[in-house]
């Protein structure tokens, strides 16, 4: 096992209790605690919450320190893959090797579930004790603005707009820096607040960030052709049938492979540039691009 998959599991002890119980202490209706857990529970490589932590770890703080904002980091990207399977929107049946939530609870609770999952992580963010009220503040502010409108939704809105056209590049890059991007980004960008980057480093880490966001939603592209259903825990072909412009449409298979290399560049040389070592960011960034799940 590769140094990172075991950073993973070790914290995943940590972390995988700590996000089910803020559901089971919830005072809610058990169906929508049910459908919320269910979506949780389903597996999921916790990529986001990991790297929030990796970078905590770097600036030598406890990962204790960023478990709040962590969970509420999986909450919203599980709620945005709850609506993104939706019939209405890409219409799929399988997530992280389940049947979708809509299949198993109904539509009408599936959006409620990503409504509940959405919503609950901003209260867990503005009730952690771990924070100053500036550094909850800023939080705050810095994960609204990754998952709203110029964020996360914003690429959303635009990937749903872009089906069954052909893209240019510049259109396909801002999908795919916001949809993905800007949520893997949050990951580094909150460490680096939690952990005390000062400027300097904090622009670095963002440079990194941007690099494997990018990253990021290309191997899910290339995944989307080249993965096999059961490593990847959805369904192959997604993007073909919903007539989206990925990067292996536009630019072939061989070019988004090598776009894929650039941005993994691109991200050790902006690590290689803070100062500090960073071994567990290096291989978060190989992991990203060279991953099969
Ligand atoms: C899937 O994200 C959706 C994208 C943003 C490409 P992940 O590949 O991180 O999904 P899980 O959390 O492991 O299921
Ligand atoms: C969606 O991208 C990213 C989200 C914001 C949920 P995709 O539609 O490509 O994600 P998958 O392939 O269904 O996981
Ligand atoms: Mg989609
Ligand atoms: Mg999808
Ligand atoms: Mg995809």
């Amino acid at each position: 096992m590769t140094n990172i998959k075991r950073y993973i599991e070790e914290k995943s002890f940590v972390f995988e209790p700590y996000l089910l119980e803020r559901v089971e202490i919830l005072e809610a209706p058990v169906s929508i605690k049910e459908s919320m857990a269910y979506s949780l529970k389903a597996g999921g490589k916790r990529i986001r919450p990991m790297l929030l932590l990796a970078v905590l770890e770097t600036y030598g703080q406890k990962a204790e320190k960023g478990l709040d904002v962590a969970c509420a980091l999986e909450m919203i990207h599980t709620y945005s893959l709850i609506h993104d399977d939706l019939p209405a929107m890409d219409d799929d049946a399988l997530r992280r090797g389940q049947p979708t939530n809509h299949k198993v609870f109904g539509e009408a609770t599936a959006i409620l579930a990503g409504d509940g999952l959405l919503t609950y992580a901003f209260e867990l963010i503005a009730s952690s004790t771990a924070h100053s009220p500036e550094h909850l503040i800023k939080l705050i502010q810095m994960l609204a603005s990754a998952a709203g409108p110029e964020g996360m939704v914003g690429g959303q809105m635009a990937d749903m707009e872009g089906e069954k056209r052909m893209l240019s590049l510049p259109e396909l890059e801002y999908i795919h820096l916001h949809k993905t991007g800007r949520l893997l980004a949050f990951s580094v960008m909150a460490g680096a607040l939690i952990g005390g980057a000062d400027k300097r480093e904090t622009a670095l880490l963002e440079k990194y960030a941007q690099h494997i966001g990018l990253a990021f939603q290309i191997r899910d592209d290339i995944l989307d052709v080249e993965g096999t259903e059961e490593e990847i825990g959805k369904r192959v072909g997604s993007d073909e049938s919903n007539e989206k412009s990925t990067y292996p449409s536009l630019l072939s298979m061989a070019g988004a492979k090598e776009k894929l290399a650039e941005e993994l560049k691109g991200a050790y040389d902006a690590l290689a540039s803070l100062g500090r070592p960073a071994p567990l960011l290096e291989s978060f960034a190989s992991l990203i691009v060279e991953r099969t799940t």
